[in-house]
């Protein structure tokens, strides 16, 4: 079963899909804590799974998520590969506020968060290879599904994770420019190794709402954000409305 994963301002796919079925509401206990709240739902009759990141309302910050908790309940009811949305700040020239991307690669900057599955005091710690943290075909039938829509989309780059909550300043974003990084958002890591670890594909669709600090003019508004929130999620849910009806074909 395929996952998707809302980032914030998306909540939930119900109201926002047409013609999406709901069959289950999840509330599943993990060895990491819980209930997590995921949604199962069916599309053009392709099961799928939601996960709203930062739970309903928005309410748990980036650096506060139980991202451990996340990923091994989806594992547990058998989700197989995971799309994950995400907002960013863009960097690089080709992401304005509406425009988005499907990341190749990512630096972590965050610190402190619970990122390893096997880092318990009886386990060998494992080294998992993470050469490429997002998976090529997921990412590649995320391109034909924007393509289907006619949404220009960045097909590449680098998503540099920050900690957050706050926004930068303008010069670690520069910072971020010198190392490479095209966007800036908060909640790519550790949502992308725990995947690996547990062996799931997983990819990303970032929507970048805003220029990251110093690269617009004046400081950064929420009022902004919000509207650019606004038009972006409903192209998202297109992209993804797109990616489960082509599954529905195979
Ligand atoms: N920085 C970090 N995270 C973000 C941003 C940003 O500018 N915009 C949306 N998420």
């Amino acid at each position: 079963m395929l996952a998707v994963i809302g980032g914030s301002g998306l909540g939930s796919l119900r109201g926002e899909v047409r013609a999406l079925e709901m069959e289950t509401i999840e509330a599943i206990r993990t060895p990491y804590g819980g209930p997590v709240q995921v949604d199962i739902c069916r599309l053009k009759n392709v099961r799928i799974a939601f996960l709203p990141r930062h739970a309903a309302g928005d309410r748990v910050p980036a650096h506060k998520v139980n991202y451990k908790a996340n990923i091994w309940a989806l594992q547990s009811l058998g989700v197989d590969r995971i799309i994950a949305t995400n907002t960013v700040g863009g960097i690089s020239e080709d992401l304005p506020p509406g425009a988005m991307a499907i990341p190749e690669q990512l630096i972590d900057y965050t610190w402190g968060r619970e990122s390893s599955y096997f880092d318990g005091a009886d386990q060998e710690p494992r080294h998992i290879d993470f050469t490429w943290p997002y998976d090529l075909s997921l990412r590649e039938a995320l391109r034909d599904a924007a393509a289907r829509v006619e949404k220009p989309i960045k097909f590449g780059g680098v998503y540099g994770v920050l900690q957050g909550p706050r926004l930068e300043t303008a010069a670690e974003i520069l910072r971020l420019r010198r190392d490479g990084c095209d966007m800036v958002g908060m909640t790519s890591m550790p949502e992308a190794v725990l995947a690996r670890e547990l062996e799931i594909p997983y990819a990303c669709l970032a929507l970048s709402v805003n220029w990251a600090a110093g690269l617009g003019d004046g400081v950064i508004d929420m009022k902004d954000i919000k509207r650019v929130h606004g038009f972006g999620t409903v192209e998202l849910i297109g992209i993804i409305e797109a990616l489960i009806e082509s599954e529905a074909l195979k």
